[in-house]
């Protein structure tokens, strides 16, 4: 099938949540149940904030979003505590945060993943990004190294590994 989407800047709630729910769902990954009325409502609030959308037709099929990441905030202190300090002075504080990125089933496979993470990081301020991802081999694992992310800490907590990119 013709990669036939858009990336626009920004997307209703309600889309982005249908989107985060089905993705995350089909792949057996946990899905926050209060996910738009706390953490998206939340996030939406901290500075640099920007979602990007995948659209086709008019309708949202995949979106990823991501803030300036500081101190804090529940994430950047959950992996200061779990990093040494030579990899918390190089890459937190200030960071690209990179919280969520989720392709509906049916569109995936055609580089719709690979192009949200390539704008969302494009022209940012930030001299880097972090993001925290699942320890098992995954897509997401996949795409994030063919993009150039580097995992940082394998085993940053039982669950999750933690990938940096420098942005310049
Ligand atoms: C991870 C995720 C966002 C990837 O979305 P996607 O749109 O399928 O990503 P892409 O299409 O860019 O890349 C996926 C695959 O398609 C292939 N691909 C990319 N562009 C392509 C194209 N134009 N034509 C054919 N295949 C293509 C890639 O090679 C890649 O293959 P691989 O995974 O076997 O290496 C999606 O699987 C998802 O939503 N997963 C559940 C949520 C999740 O894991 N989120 C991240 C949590 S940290």
């Amino acid at each position: 099938m013709p990669s036939t989407f858009e990336l626009v800047t920004d997307a209703e709630d309600d889309a982005v949540d249908a989107v985060y729910r089905a993705a995350f769902a089909a792949d057996g990954l946990g899905v926050n149940p209060r996910f738009r009325e706390e953490q998206l409502a939340m996030h939406r609030a901290r500075k640099g904030f920007t979602l990007v959308g995948a659209a086709e037709a008019g309708r949202l099929v995949g979106f990823a979003y991501a803030y300036t990441g500081d101190r804090g905030q529940w994430w950047h202190e959950h992996v200061a505590e779990r990093v040494s300090s030579e990899l918390a002075d190089t890459w937190l504080g200030g960071h690209l945060e990179v919280v969520e990125l989720a392709v509906l089933p049916e569109a995936r496979g055609r580089g719709i993943g690979a192009a949200l993470m390539t704008a969302l990081v494009a022209d940012r301020p930030e001299p880097c990004a972090l993001l925290g991802t699942g320890r098992r081999p995954s897509p997401a694992r996949r795409l994030y190294e063919r993009l150039g992310w580097i995992e940082l800490q394998h085993d940053l907590d039982a669950d999750t590994s933690l990938y940096g990119r420098l942005l310049r």
